[in-house]
């Protein structure tokens, strides 16, 4: 007899992705409409530090699980650490997520936290540079670039290794506003293509 499950992979065998994120979640529901039914790739939880954040009501339209864990809870190896397991998750997507990663966390991850950085990495990066304030800081330097930047996760703020850029020309008449514009689109468009290309293995 014809073995009509040989391709469908169960959702047990599919890499489950948790998504981190303190903001709106304009990235996170590119990846989810993305990965909701992709074969090898499961957007599985959303995760967030801020009980009143956008990327939450997200979640919930396209019913994804979601967790808050709170800047102290995050320092909480046991109860984070169950919260994933408790989804299966084994790879982390941060997607707008303000708190520095726990060396916890990174050492139960290795090499399976990646994040999206809106500038060309090393400038424009660290500590306090993330959304407006880093496009505002583009701008006030006169830069004629500026770009995406995804990389590996490690302890400090924005320094993993770099898995792809992509640049933006900017002209005198942009504004930071009109940067932020440019930027949100190339992270649309490129994330969920290298998150795939990380993770399908197909
Ligand atoms: C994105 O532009 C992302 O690159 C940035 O926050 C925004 C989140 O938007 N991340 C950082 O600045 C991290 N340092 P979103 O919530 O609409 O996806």
């Amino acid at each position: 007899m014809k073995d009509m499950f040989k391709n469908s992979t169960s959702k047990e065998d599919k890499v489950q992705v948790a998504l981190f994120g303190s903001g709106t979640g304009s990235n996170a529901e590119t990846i989810i409409k993305t990965f909701k039914d992709h074969p090898t790739i499961l957007p599985a939880l959303v995760v967030s530090n801020k009980v009143d954040a956008g990327i939450l009501n997200k979640a919930a339209f396209h019913n994804i699980p979601s967790a808050v864990i709170s800047k102290e809870e995050l320092q909480d190896q046991e109860k984070t650490i169950k919260v994933l397991a408790d989804h299966k998750i084994n790879f982390i997507v941060l997607a707008g997520f303000l708190l520095k990663i726990p060396s916890y966390l990174i050492n139960a991850f290795p090499n399976k936290i990646i994040n999206i950085h809106p500038a060309l990495l090393p400038d424009f990066g660290g500590k306090g540079m993330y959304g407006m304030r880093v496009h505002e800081a583009v701008k006030r330097s006169g830069a004629s670039k500026t770009g995406i930047t995804i990389h590996y996760v490690d302890e400090v703020y924005d320094h993993g290794k770099v898995i792809f850029q992509r640049q933006i020309k900017l002209t005198p008449s942009d504004s930071p506003e009109s940067i932020a514009q440019m930027v949100l689109k190339e992270e649309h468009e490129w994330y969920p293509k290298i998150i795939e290309s990380l993770l399908h293995k197909g």
